[in-house]
């Protein structure tokens, strides 16, 4: 099938490149030109495991291509994927221009019937003026052309996005159409064979579903952050907490990690675009809400920590930071719980010596002016010279290091572990002052 994708990040270049993967014909168009360029040059703008190698042998296969140009765009697919970005608003609700410039643009091109379908995460009603924007350009144009709006969010998770889009859990289509239908089943058709993944639904139910299936993960997050306060406060132990919970099939093991926060593209921008959706129709969402102060609050835990250790005084002090990526295998730092430390630690006089294996480049383009920030090249290094060492993320490198290096590389002799990947008899075997997240009242430092 012939198939348009707008949009060429993490969302929309894993969906064409997996498309074009099993067979179908498509096409990518970004407004970024120098991402474009990248992706024609066969450099992938983003770190993604497994993508490099399928966007290559597609594009050698003449089965993906690259391009800027909206109505070359437009002409291609029967299919137009709408995967461009619906950042956080000012007032937290979800920025709409990029879906309705995409949306105006099939409408000022197309000269057949399409299927406009919506992968970007928009608030319900979204489908509508989508349909509207498509149709105020037909009208311009004194056309009357057929076509179909659909909501098929995704799910997929960065770092294993490649895995999640070829063997998804569920495929949610939300349409009126028949036609639509048919045509989406058959998009799909190949990552559907072993068993019906297929859930077709109503617009506005499937656009509520992927804010809901967003907000239900980050609920499960929050609430173990604030039963791992709590357990600091009370003496008990999260981790322990966390078997005995999770072995409940009711409850089960997924997503009841305590750490210092979630971050991403996603969670934080999803709970706070659904809460504006929800005060937008006079309902009081206290629950999301309350969802979102505990991750923001739970992002300066690491940092009360390390202020607690040192008094309250951490003017000239080195902080060696391990993972500054939202979290492992993706070198996405937007919402990144090590952005709050850094900044926390910079403005009490602190400075950092940071290591990520993937989001270096990244962190160099945020935070290449910082005075206080030197880049490492690798976590050895990062330690050199340092007071502390404070982890932000499970990268698998952090998890079995040596020990006895860290305890002589640092000036003391202490681990603020945000991501609790270690256990604490273990570090103290080696000398070492081990702070991680609820793990008992030793850990309760104010805040
Ligand atoms: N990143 C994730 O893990 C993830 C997962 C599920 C859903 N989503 C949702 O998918 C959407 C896209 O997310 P992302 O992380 O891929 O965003 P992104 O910021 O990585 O990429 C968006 C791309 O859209 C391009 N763009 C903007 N306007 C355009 C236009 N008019 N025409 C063509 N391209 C245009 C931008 O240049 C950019 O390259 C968002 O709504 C997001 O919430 C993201």
């Amino acid at each position: 099938m012939k198939i348009t994708i707008f949009g060429t990040g993490y969302v929309g270049l894993v969906t064409g490149a997996c498309l074009a993967d099993v067979g179908h014909h498509v096409l990518c168009m970004d407004v970024d030109q120098g991402k474009i360029e990248k992706l024609k040059n066969g450099q992938i703008p983003i770190y993604e495991p497994g993508l490099e190698s399928i966007v290559k042998h597609t594009v050698e296969a003449g089965r993906l291509a690259f391009t800027t140009n909206t109505e070359e765009a437009v002409a291609h697919g029967t299919l137009q994927f709408i995967a461009v970005g619906t950042p956080p608003d000012e007032d937290g609700s979800a920025d709409l221009q990029y879906v309705t410039a995409v949306a105006k643009s099939i409408g000022q091109y197309m000269d057949d019937y399409k299927v406009v379908v919506d992968k970007s995460t928009v608030p319900v009603g979204t489908g509508d003026k989508v349909r509207d924007a498509v149709r105020s350009q037909l009208d311009k144009r004194g056309l009357e052309l057929e076509f179909d709006v659909v909501s098929n969010p995704e799910f997929l998770k960065e770092g294993a996005a490649i895995n999640d889009f070829m063997k998804p859990d569920r495929i949610i289509v939300g349409t009126d159409s028949e036609r639509a239908m048919e045509l989406l089943h058959e998009v799909y058709y190949p990552f559907n064979r072993s068993h019906d993944r297929m859930i077709f639904m109503d617009i506005r139910s499937a656009e509520l579903t992927k804010y809901a299936a967003n907000s239900m993960l980050a609920t499960k997050i929050s609430f173990m952050n604030e039963i791992a306060n709590l357990a600091e406060r009370l003496g008990a132990d999260i981790e322990n907490v966390r078997r005995g919970i999770g072995s409940d099939p009711r409850i089960g093991y997924h997503f009841i990690y305590p750490g210092c926060g979630y971050g991403g593209s996603c969670f934080p921008k999803d709970v706070q675009a659904l809460a504006r959706t929800a005060r937008d129709c006079d309902y009081d969402s206290r629950l999301l809400n309350a969802v979102e102060a505990v991750n923001n609050a739970q992002k300066h835990v690491l940092f009360d920590k390390i202020s607690h250790y040192f008094n309250g005084n951490l003017k000239g002090k080195v902080v060696a930071i391990w993972g500054l990526a939202f979290k492992p295998n993706t070198d996405d730092m937007r919402e990144a719980s090590a952005r709050t430390l850094m900044q926390d630690l910079w403005n009490a006089g602190a400075s950092v010596q940071a290591f990520d294996p993937e989001a270096m480049e990244e962190t160099q383009r945020i935070f290449g002016d910082q005075p206080g920030l030197t880049l490492c090249g690798t976590k050895e290094q990062a330690l050199k010279g340092a007071d502390v060492l404070a982890i932000c993320t499970e990268w698998k490198e952090f998890r079995s290091p040596d020990f006895e290096s860290i305890a002589a590389a640092l000036k003391e002799p202490a681990v603020f572990d945000g991501r609790n990947l270690y256990e604490p008899e273990m570090l103290e075997r080696y000398g070492m002052i081990y702070y991680a997240i609820g793990r008992g009242r030793n850990q309760f430092h104010g805040g």
